[in-house]
């Protein structure tokens, strides 16, 4: 059964302490989640251990790590692989977040050797795609993000593929406040599964996890998440406030 999931993507915010503070207060007011029903926080590196230790023996609720180097080890100054996430506790892991495709230059090709470590030692990747205001406002956005999607994904197995999530963030939403409206994430979901079918089959298309971002809160989640395609959310701003994340959460698991 598809899994519905909010993931928290914190950024480049919270240290360790505000960090331990924030994971306490999501805990404390987590609804009920089950195996379908799903959390992911993703802090920074730094906090990955403490956040995993928060989450030890918390169940349906997982940490994330927001890159990957696509090496084990070896002279990569300042990064970080993906066996020392695993080590560290991390279970999943976002690929091609439009912040690093923008600000660290990751393209396609490298895309596709994170995804290839990450799956590798059997982290669950959330694969990031999402257009720009120019490319929507051409009308180019469909055409736009199945390549996105074709290039970083299409070189799986199906076995691979299984264990990968898609979120659509489209960038002109991404801390904007202005959101894609419920029927254009709903257009783009149903875009992006038929994409997945096209390549790997509607049974496995059906499977996968494909999360909206930009913009969303709790006054707005339920209406996106209805969509029959949007299978949760991965969430920046809102999910830095336990109470506004709890929000969110609420939202999917009521769907
Ligand atoms: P906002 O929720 O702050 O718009 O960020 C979305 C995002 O980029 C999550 O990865």
């Amino acid at each position: 059964m598809r899994k519905q999931i909010v993931a928290g993507n914190w950024k480049m915010n919270k240290n360790l302490s505000e960090g331990q503070a924030l994971v306490a207060d999501v805990l404390a007011g987590m609804p009920l989640l089950s195996e379908n029903k799903i959390v992911v926080l993703a802090p920074a590196f730094l906090n990955i251990p403490e956040t995993a230790k928060q989450l030890s023996g918390v169940a349906h609720v997982f940490c994330g790590a927001q890159n990957v180097h696509h090496e084990m080890n070896g002279a990569y100054t300042g990064e970080v692989s993906p066996t020392m996430l695993q080590a560290a506790g991390a279970e999943y892991v976002l690929i091609g977040h439009s912040e690093r495709r923008e600000y660290n230059g990751e393209h396609d090709a490298l895309l596709v050797k994170k995804m290839n470590a990450a799956l590798s030692v059997g982290l669950k990747p959330i694969f990031c795609c999402g257009e720009a205001l120019e490319i929507r406002d051409a009308n180019q956005q469909n055409d736009f993000v199945a390549a996105q999607i074709q290039a970083g994904l299409f070189h799986l197995s199906a076995a691979d593929i299984s264990q990968v999530a898609i979120a659509y963030e489209p960038i002109w939403a991404i801390g904007t406040g202005r959101t894609a409206s419920a029927a254009q994430a709903q257009e783009m979901h149903a875009h992006i599964r038929a994409t997945v079918a096209s390549h790997f089959g509607s049974e496995i298309a059906n499977e996968m996890s494909i999360l909206y971002g930009g913009s969303c809160k709790p006054g707005n989640a339920a209406e996106i998440f209805a969509g029959a395609d949007v299978d949760g959310g991965l969430i920046g701003g809102a999910a830095l406030k336990a109470d506004e994340f709890l929000g969110i959460v609420s939202a999917m698991v009521a769907k």
